[in-house]
Order: structure tokens, then C-alpha cells, then sequence
């Protein structure tokens, strides 16, 4: 890059004297150092979902034909009158910081919701607005563990909260489901999970990855054992619009006031409203944990976008028509989908009630070989298909179940169709 010697150079800009030179080719050279980093930030392992998606975005752009089944989020675009309510926030000047904690309008939308849709009934100050759901969840996290605190996670789980419950030094405690229980916990389970070091449970309901959704009875199960002990719940009900055949969602937080006092409920516009880009999530609860909440984030990123605000209130208050529509959509491909993985030998696929993920198990092929090479686990069968058949899905190791993978099925009828066809080819050749 620069000349050997110590003669002075010529750059557009003038001479650099020798000296010059000599330090700037050496700052050129020398190799970056290993940094100190944190023992909490190397504890974090980075989102292999991201990754997989990363991977098969750079084979898209080096012009592979790659079917994407990692999607975590809606492939519709966000309804045009949401955006038309962006636009006029933006040519109205509303570019400023607002409260922190977000802004009045936006709670008192939240506080209807939470009230027609849920049967709950929250002030104006039991709720926060985030930078999307997963700010308020690690806000929660954040707020209500110490080091050496036990979060109970069912698994599979939403590869952030393990992550999340480490960032926070607490230890996850893993309750494992499986497909013949419909991946939900028992009471039995989550009672025998419990110690004296068990300060919070994680509840997420439709489920990502596995799209199942507990029923009322079944939560009030839970929430009678958490309520007893004393343990704090998050209740991540990000996909609550998103459930199909008729069936309910409840939040655990309207089953009487003591789990009430416990939960803080998580929600945003992300998944119903296709607006993951925008950053909207929020928290309700109890008032002196949702204030600690928010001071923590007034110290990090203090106010979600302003714009993005007005936007949440166009989504919650405006027609909610579309929400319906695009749900239906999403039932057409999941029957499809579930019906084609089930005619693949060696993949059984339950029938998700939520969320657009399907979460098939492929037990039966684990321990086949594909050209001289074992499948042993959910990420050798990831890459197989990915370097093979130019199908990318998410292996289930990365949600705490090596026995399956996740596909979403957020992505066009002709894409599912295609990419089955090249999985069913595939698993044909493994042997
Ligand atoms: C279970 C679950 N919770 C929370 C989130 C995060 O939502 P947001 O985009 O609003 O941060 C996701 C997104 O994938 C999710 O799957």
C-alpha cells in the first residue's frame, strides 16, 4: 500500500513527510489484537438463525437459486395505512426524542388493546415501549435477575432467551418437551424444575419454533404453581394474532390478580402488523418493575423512533382487516406444508395451532449417510440441504432440539412448493 523506503510520498492532498510513512504503512500492516472482551459477551453465542440466513442470502447474491425457509419474519408488507401515518409523522416534523419510555398516545392505544383483547386492565405507567419485543424482554431480564438467579426455559425455545438469561449472568433451566406431548411443559415438570434459586419462567405462547399454543386450562395450571411459589413470568405473546382453527389465545396475566402481579407480558406490531423493521415492541405489568424497566433502557437507548411510534398507534387503532387476511394465508401454506413433510419418509410433522414455523422431526434419518457423509445431527442435515439441494432451514439444534428443523413457511406458495420438491428429492438420496 504504501512505499518501502522512507522517501516521502505524493498524495492528492500534498507530501507525506518520511515519518509518516513509515507509521502509517506499520498501522496498515499490523494485525488486529485479540481483544479483552467481557465474560458475559463471550458467553453469547451468535443467532445461528441469522447465521444459516446470512449464508443463503450470499449464495442468493453470488446468483444461486436458494429457497429460503428461515424467515422470522411476515413476507407481506406493512398496510398502507400505517405507512401513510409514517410519512405524515416525518413531513410534520416529528423527528424529536419523546419520553423514554414511549409515548402517552401510544401506551393509552396499548392500554385499549390490552383491555378488548385480553380482558386486562393496565395504567398508563404499568407499560413500556421498546425497540421491538426482544428489547423488552432483555429489559425484563435485565431487570428482575441477579447472577446465579435460575430462569426455568421450556425447550424448544426462541434461540434469544437463553442468550438473554446469560447476558444477564442467571442460569437457564431447561425443561425439555417433545413432539408427543405437543412440546408443551406438564405441571409435573415445571413444579419439579423449581428450587429455592428460581426467580423467573419463560412463557411463550403460540411458540417460535414450534407453533403450539396452550390451551386456558393448561395455563392456569402453570400459572396456579408460579403464583404459589412466587415466581415471576414473561410472557412473550409476540405471534397472539396469529393462530388458526379457531382457536383462543389467553394471557396468562388475565387468570386472576396474584399471576398478575407476576407477569410482565410482552408484545409489539412486529409479526402482526409485518413490522419487524420498524422496532415496536412493549412490556405491561406490575409498576415498579416496568419503572426499573424503563430507567434501564432510558440509560441505553432512550426512546423507540418517534416515527415508528406514530406508526404503532396507525396499527393498533386503524383496520385490522388485513391481520385476518394474511392469517388466513398463512393457514393455507401451513396445512400444505405440514401435508408434504409428512409424505417425506422419515420426517413427522405436527400440525402448529400458531406463529408461520413448522418444526418437523427427522429422528428416523439421523444416522443415515449422504455421499459417504453421516447426518448425525439437525446442522449436518442444515448444510446438506443447503450445499445440496439450495434449500436453507434452521436446524433445531439452535432451539434446544437437535431431533428437528425449522422451516417458515413466511415466504411465497410457489417457494414452499419448490423447496419441498427439492427436500423430498434429498431425503430420497440419504441412506
Ligand atoms: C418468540 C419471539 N419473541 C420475540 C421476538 C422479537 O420480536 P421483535 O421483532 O418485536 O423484537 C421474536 C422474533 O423473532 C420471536 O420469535
Amino acid at each position: 500500500m504504501f512505499n518501502k523506503g522512507g522517501s516521502s510520498e505524493e498524495r492528492p492532498w500534498g507530501k507525506i513527510p518520511p515519518s509518516s510513512v513509515v507509521f502509517l504503512r506499520e498501522f496498515a500492516e499490523c494485525e488486529e489484537e485479540e481483544p479483552m472482551l467481557s465474560k458475559r459477551v463471550r458467553s453469547i453465542s451468535p443467532s445461528p438463525t441469522l447465521a444459516i440466513t446470512a449464508k443463503a442470502k450470499k449464495m442468493k447474491a453470488e446468483g444461486i437459486d436458494v429457497i429460503g425457509f428461515g424467515a422470522g419474519e411476515p413476507d407481506f408488507d406493512t398496510p398502507e395505512h400505517i405507512k401513510d401515518a409514517a410519512k405524515k409523522a416525518l413531513d410534520d416534523g416529528f423527528t424529536k426524542y419523546t419520553p423514554a419510555s414511549g409515548m402517552m398516545e401510544l401506551k393509552q392505544a396499548i392500554c385499549r388493546k390490552l383491555k378488548e383483547d385480553n380482558k386486562l386492565d393496565y395504567e398508563l405507567d404499568q407499560i413500556l415501549i421498546s425497540c421491538g419485543a426482544k428489547h423488552s424482554i432483555f429489559n425484563a431480564i435485565l431487570t428482575l435477575c441477579d447472577k446465579n438467579d435460575e430462569v426455568i426455559l421450556p425447550s424448544p425455545y426462541w434461540v434469544s432467551y437463553p442468550e438473554m438469561i446469560k447476558v444477564a449472568q442467571a442460569k437457564p433451566v431447561i425443561i425439555k418437551t417433545t413432539q408427543e406431548n405437543n412440546f408443551k411443559i406438564t405441571p409435573e415438570q415445571l413444579q419439579e424444575a423449581i428450587s429455592s434459586k428460581t426467580k423467573l419462567f419463560i412463557l411463550n405462547s403460540p411458540s417460535n419454533p414450534t407453533g403450539m399454543l396452550y390451551t386456558r386450562d393448561e395455563l392456569q395450571r402453570i400459572s396456579d404453581i408460579l403464583a404459589k411459589a412466587g415466581i415471576y413470568c414473561i410472557s412473550d405473546e409476540i405471534y397472539e394474532k396469529i393462530i388458526y382453527d379457531g382457536e383462543e389465545h389467553v394471557s396468562i396475566a388475565s387468570l386472576g390478580p396474584r399471576i398478575k402481579q407476576l407477569t410482565i407480558l410482552i408484545n409489539g406490531v412486529s409479526k402482526s402488523y409485518s413490522m419487524t423493521g420498524w422496532r415496536i415492541g412493549y412490556a405491561a405489568g406490575p409498576r415498579k418493575i416496568i419503572q426499573a424497566m424503563s430507567n434501564l433502557q432510558s440509560h441505553s437507548t432512550s426512546n423507540p423512533t418517534s416515527i415508528s411510534q406514530i406508526a404503532a398507534i396507525a396499527a393498533l387503532q386503524g383496520p385490522q382487516e388485513t391481520v385476518g387476511k394474511r392469517v388466513k394465508e398463512f393457514k393455507r401454506r401451513r396445512d400444505y406444508i405440514v401435508g408434504r413433510l409428512n409424505k417425506i419418509p422419515g420426517i413427522s410433522c405436527l400440525k402448529p395451532k400458531g406463529a408461520f414455523y413448522v418444526f418437523p422431526n427427522i429422528s428416523q434419518i439421523l444416522g443415515r449417510s449422504f455421499k459417504g457423509q453421516t447426518i448425525n445431527n439437525s446442522i449436518s442435515l442444515s448444510q446438506v440441504l443447503l450445499s445440496e439441494a439450495k434449500v436453507a432451514v434452521i436446524p433445531g439444534a439452535a432451539f434446544g432440539a437437535d431431533n428437528h428443523l425449522r422451516l417458515s413457511y413466511a415466504t411465497s406458495q410457489e417457494n414452499i412448493a419448490k423447496g419441498l420438491d427439492r427436500i423430498e428429492k434429498l431425503v430420497e438420496k440419504i441412506s
